[in-house]
């Protein structure tokens, strides 16, 4: 991925793509069992235009809810890989039994909502057992990641090393999702964050905190990123809140859509 701006965000997402995932977060998002709510794209779509397409990777798929609207967000599956890490029929490593990932249903809801199944790769592994040594073969096999989110164990162990492995993974402009950051049934979440960012510095630092995710990015692009949510969602979410708060020293934004309402995602002007 370029940092530069060669092509402006119109030319690498034609109308199709927009509407096709527009398509999904208003329709096809429903039919697919798991747990993300359309929503949430109200930050992701500003981030996306900046980051540009690339490939996409998650730990914790189940049925692929959340990585076939990254997929379509990024173009993955498509034009780039779509990398979905999960233990799969390995149950035995799920500690917690938050969902069950299913390679047959994530394939062919992958297909179902028109997108290219030879694109996704699905790696069956316990998360625990990724070092520095996957990270690199991961990278060299399918290029680092434009997004990758994180939504496997909510223990505090896996936690942490599940974003460790992501950030060792994700291009320094790309963005990084903990999923069930404000779940009040899935503690580990925050207290894995505390720990990470009361106990060390990291490049990936806390973002935006919206409809249950916290998404993080690197220094580099933090203040930047902050603008661009913001302006986009004063011109094209007016119902939705927004504040700056300050977490863990860094500014971040806390981001409350209206959940009862969906409206289309907008390209800038
Ligand atoms: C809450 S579900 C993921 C929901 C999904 N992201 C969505 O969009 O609906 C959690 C997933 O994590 C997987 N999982 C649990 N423990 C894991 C581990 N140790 N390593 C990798 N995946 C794990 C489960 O199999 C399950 O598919």
């Amino acid at each position: 991925m370029d940092d530069g701006e060669a092509d402006s965000a119109a030319d690498r997402w034609p109308a199709t793509t927009v509407e096709a995932l527009n398509d999904y977060l208003s329709t096809g998002i429903h039919k697919v069992n798991g747990w993300c709510v359309p929503q949430l794209w109200q930050s992701i779509w500003p981030l996306a235009l900046e980051i540009g397409p690339g490939p996409v990777a998650e730990i914790g798929v189940f049925e692929g809810k959340f990585l076939i609207g990254l997929c379509k967000t990024f173009d993955a599956a498509g034009r780039f890989d779509a990398i979905a890490l999960d233990v799969f029929d390995m149950q035995e490593f799920n500690l917690d039994g938050a969902g069950v990932g299913k390679k047959d249903i994530l394939a062919s809801n992958i297909e179902a909502h028109g997108l290219d199944k030879g694109a996704l790769h699905c790696v069956e592994v316990d998360s625990l057992t990724l070092r520095s040594r996957e990270a690199q073969e991961f990278c060299e096999r399918y290029g680092r990641v434009a997004f990758f989110s994180v939504d496997g164990c909510h223990e505090v162990v896996h936690t942490v090393r599940d974003i460790e492995f992501a950030m060792e993974v994700t291009e320094n402009n790309g963005l990084i999702a903990v999923d069930d950051y404000t779940n009040p049934n899935w503690p580990g979440v925050q207290e894995a964050i505390a720990r990470m960012y009361l106990m060390r510095s990291y490049a990936f630092v806390p973002l935006v905190v919206t409809c249950n995710k916290l998404l993080l990015c690197s220094l580099s692009y933090h203040a930047k990123y902050l603008k661009v949510i913001e302006n986009y969602l004063r011109a094209h979410h007016e119902t939705t809140r927004f504040k700056r708060v300050t977490r863990f020293g860094f500014p971040t934004l806390t981001v409350q859509p209206n959940l009862q309402t969906w409206t289309d995602l907008a390209m800038p002007d």
